[in-house]
């Protein structure tokens, strides 16, 4: 029977494989829990919907689900982030079905979450809430079906404790990204690496030297800021919470705020989570030639809309670069303000997003199991699973560690010992 799908071309398929098997040898965590999946079937008449980014390594992760019982379908969660050669792979080779299309308009964009939701989920997977969101919004009927979500990045979980918070939230969501082996990992070496690697595939720029604005001082924006100093940039961060700008300036990173930094870098980089945090004001004080780029995970940190107001006009100089004519300066906007890393780049390595999906599925094996005591609320994975985890990871990559003997162990449980 023919798989169900909406992808940019099947005949991609054979170089997709080759590139999630690629991926796949840097995944042993998630490879172990694909062969027990394989012989358990946790997720047994599972329906799973899935809105992530559609990379190689994704594609491990719904084999994965596939082995462990679930009838998974994916689309995208970012309409720049698409490979399609792996979109077309995972239709041909895996038998899953996809609805994504690398460059897809907003209108598509919505339909490919709707034809996911058809699918009629009894799990939702999300990277940044929107099937969540479009499920509360205008799928409602489909809410009853649900046990429990997950949720992959820093954004979606913010969204879904708004929910939480307004009495909106309908069904619980495990929040991924909140495990240590998921954020310490993903989005501060993940992202650190990937963006300047996105950077680097639009621009050739040369980093040694250049005076880099890192917006945002949270675990992906503290990737960034060591990566991008070690290649021998001048990094100023601006923030707004006084916690991490002290943190920021005691790391050796020069803090201020963006109305001071504008005039000073040549590369300026958005990870905050927030909205127009690069805005008409900065725009007007940047220097002839900035180069402006956002890794956050929603393209609303550059306000790009201010940015073709003032500017007289634009041209695309390479892929994901476009130049902004200003007065008497230019301003080259990458990767129309969408997640770098992902949209230039080919996102985080495999071996980072190995913790990231262990976790997604271990997620969905504890709805599975768990959801009959879970509320409607917002849920990290239990300790034991992240760490479990981590050793894992730390056994395939031929670490070992001291464990506690029982004296220690009786020491942390005891209060009376002192000096
Ligand atoms: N988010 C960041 N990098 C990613 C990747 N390689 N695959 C899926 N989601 C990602």
């Amino acid at each position: 029977m023919a798989i169900k799908s909406d992808i940019k071309n099947i005949k991609l398929a054979t170089e997709g494989k080759k590139r999630i098997e690629w991926a796949e040898r840097s995944m042993p965590v998630l490879r172990l829990i694909r062969e027990r999946f394989t012989k358990d079937k946790p997720l047994r008449g599972l329906n799973i919907a899935a809105c992530l980014h559609v990379t190689t390594e994704t594609a491990n992760l719904m084999r994965t689900l596939k082995a462990g019982g679930a009838n998974a379908v994916l689309c995208a969660s970012n309409p720049l982030s698409t490979q399609d050669d792996n979109a077309a792979a995972l239709v041909k080779h895996y038998g899953i079905p996809v609805y994504a299309i690398h460059g897809e308009n907003n209108k598509t964009y919505y339909q490919h979450i709707n034809q996911a939701l058809d699918f009629k989920p009894h799990i939702t997977m999300d990277d940044g809430c929107d099937l969540v969101s479009t499920m509360h919004q205008s799928r409602k009927e489909l809410i009853d079906g649900v046990l429990a979500g997950t949720e992959e990045t820093t954004t979606g979980v913010i969204r879904l404790k708004a929910m939480s918070a307004d009495g909106a939230l309908r069904f619980p969501v495990i929040a991924v990204n909140d495990s240590k082996t998921k954020h310490f990992f993903d989005n501060r070496y993940g992202t650190g690496q990937s963006t300047i690697d996105g950077i680097l595939r639009a621009t050739n720029m040369l980093i040694a030297g250049s005076t880099v604005v890192v917006a945002g001082y949270g675990w992906c924006g503290r990737g960034l800021a060591w990566r991008i100093k070690g290649l021998g940039a001048r990094v100023i961060i601006t923030e707004v919470d006084p916690v991490k700008a002290i943190e920021a300036a005691m790391d050796g990173f020069m803090v201020m705020p963006m109305a001071k930094a504008a005039s000073q870098a040549d590369l300026f980089v958005t990870l905050t989570g927030n909205l127009n945090v690069l805005r008409l004001e900065h725009f007007k004080k940047m220097k002839d030639g900035a180069i402006v780029a956002n890794s956050g995970h929603f393209n609303a940190e550059i306000d790009i809309p201010a940015l073709e107001k003032v500017s007289s006009s634009k041209k695309e100089l390479r892929p994901n670069v476009v130049e902004y004519k200003l007065k008497g300066r230019r301003i080259c906007l990458l990767a129309e303000g969408r997640l770098i890393n992902l949209s230039a780049a080919e996102g985080h390595p495999a071996m980072v997003m190995d913790m990231s999906f262990a976790n997604q599925a271990l997620a969905a094996e504890f709805v599975a199991k768990n959801h009959k005591k879970l509320e409607r609320k917002v849920y990290v994975l239990p300790e034991k699973i992240d760490k479990g985890i981590a050793r894992i990871k730390l056994r395939s990559m031929e670490i070992s560690i001291d464990r506690l003997t029982p004296e220690q162990k009786k020491y942390l449980a005891s209060w009376e010992m002192g000096t």
